[in-house]
């Protein structure tokens, strides 16, 4: 048992009180975790383009006040009743979609879309009680996708909860929480490239990225990266990424462009931009009998999917993944253990680090396309 626990926790987080405004270090008042959940002193959190996307609420919900981060690393304070498998002084990673273990999703093999914990981006409260457990002079502020990582302390569903080996790096794993992992599960569960074959990534940021490392991994041979950033290719080259397209530079559709470079189209392809055009052009940039598009990046709510169902009938595949399909608690550790066994790399994607203080020059160097990931201490 911690000293704390049961008792509110006052501490420091970021709420987000409008739509694109900047961040506000605010002391608020954690409550001890209810049934099934565990109260985190977060360590390390990064910035996600799905939290900057929720922030600035372009056509999507507005729920603000709120707290955003998802992509993080901690040790457990307290655990709430029924908790057995999770305890005081674990090292974790929180997860923005759970696995309660029970349901037909966590039961089979080919999901990971838990009917209780999967994503859920317009709830603001935990799922025990409907209330939130962050509040700020009496009034509740709103979580974001059940983790809420911008804050000395959380409180998540223990089933979003991932254990993992004490040794690992919390300053490096905590990007394995959301971003690296989504793009290596892309690859290596969704879109499963042959050796030997093509590969287009829709953003280079760090999703696409970890996308494009692991289709290298996987022996890919030809790798290429789609951006509206040149500045972008020079970085991408160390992820594997061996040929580049600007799509400011073409005057056409890019799938064209692509189906003329490879021959009839790309085997595989990855969309990490969240953009609906972009969506399109990866599925029609793959080869026609084979090929398999996965889309990765977080559209606007009422975006459209429009294409000719014949280029469906003509043996395309679309996909599309949250998580890399991976199952958070049974998959995560050996993912972590990766990094730890040096099959993987995430010094590379780490390219800026600022204290919790600073939290907002870590989305305007987003908002500016610059880097990759930028770890947020929380105790500099
Ligand atoms: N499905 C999931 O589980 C999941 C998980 C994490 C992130 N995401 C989504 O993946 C996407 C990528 O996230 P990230 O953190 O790597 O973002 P990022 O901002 O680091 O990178 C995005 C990249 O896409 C490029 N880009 C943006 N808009 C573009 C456009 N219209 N045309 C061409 N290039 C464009 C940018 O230049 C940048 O290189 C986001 O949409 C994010 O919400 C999804
Ligand atoms: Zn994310
Ligand atoms: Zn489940």
């Amino acid at each position: 048992m911690s000293t704390s626990a049961g008792l509110v926790i006052p501490c420091k987080a970021a709420v987000a009180w409008e739509a694109g405004k900047p961040l506000v270090i605010e002391q608020v008042e954690v409550a001890p975790p209810q049934a099934m959940e565990v109260r985190i002193k977060i360590k390390y959190t990064s910035l996600c383009r799905t939290d900057l996307h929720f922030w600035e609420a372009k056509g999507n919900t507005q729920l603000f006040p709120r707290i955003f981060g998802h992509e993080a690393a901690g040790i457990v304070e307290s655990v709430g009743e029924g908790v057995k498998d999770l305890d005081v002084g674990d090292h974790v990673l929180p997860v923005f979609t759970g696995e309660c273990g029970e349901c037909g999703h966590c039961k089979s093999e080919e999901s990971n879309m838990c009917d209780l914990l999967r994503i859920n981006a317009t709830r603001g409260v935990m799922l025990a009680d409907g209330n939130s457990r962050f509040s700020l002079k009496g009034k509740p502020i709103n979580h974001f996708l059940g983790t809420s990582t911008f804050s000395e302390y959380t409180v998540v569903h223990s089933g979003c909860v991932v254990k993992i080996n004490p040794l690992a790096p919390l300053d490096k794993v905590c990007i394995l929480s959301c971003g690296i992992s989504t793009g290596l599960g892309s690859i290596f569960n969704v879109a499963k490239p042959k050796k030997g074959s093509s590969v287009a990534v829709f953003g280079l940021g760090a999703v696409g990225l970890a996308a494009a490392e692991a289709a290298r991994i996987a022996g890919a041979s030809r790798i290429i990266g789609v951006d509206r950033s040149s500045k972008r290719f020079e970085e991408a080259k160390k992820f594997g990424v061996n040929e580049f397209l600007n799509l400011k530079e073409h005057d056409r559709p890019i799938q064209e462009v692509i189906a003329e470079i490879t021959n009839g189209g790309v085997d595989r392809s990855i969309e990490c931009t969240g953009n609906i055009d972009n969506m399109i052009s990866a599925f029609e940039c793959v080869h026609d009998g084979w090929g398999v598009a996965v889309l990765v990046g977080v559209p606007n709510k009422d975006a459209v999917f429009m294409t000719k169902p014949i280029n469906v009938l003509n043996e395309r595949t679309l996909k599309g993944t949250f998580f890399g399909n991976y199952k958070p608690r049974s998959d995560l550790p050996s993912v972590v253990d990766m990094y730890m066994n040096k099959k993987l790399e995430l010094e590379k994607f780490i390219t800026h680090h600022v204290p919790f203080s600073e939290i907002n020059t870590a989305f305007e160097l987003m908002l500016k396309g610059q880097g990759l990931r930028c770890i947020i201490n929380m105790e500099a």
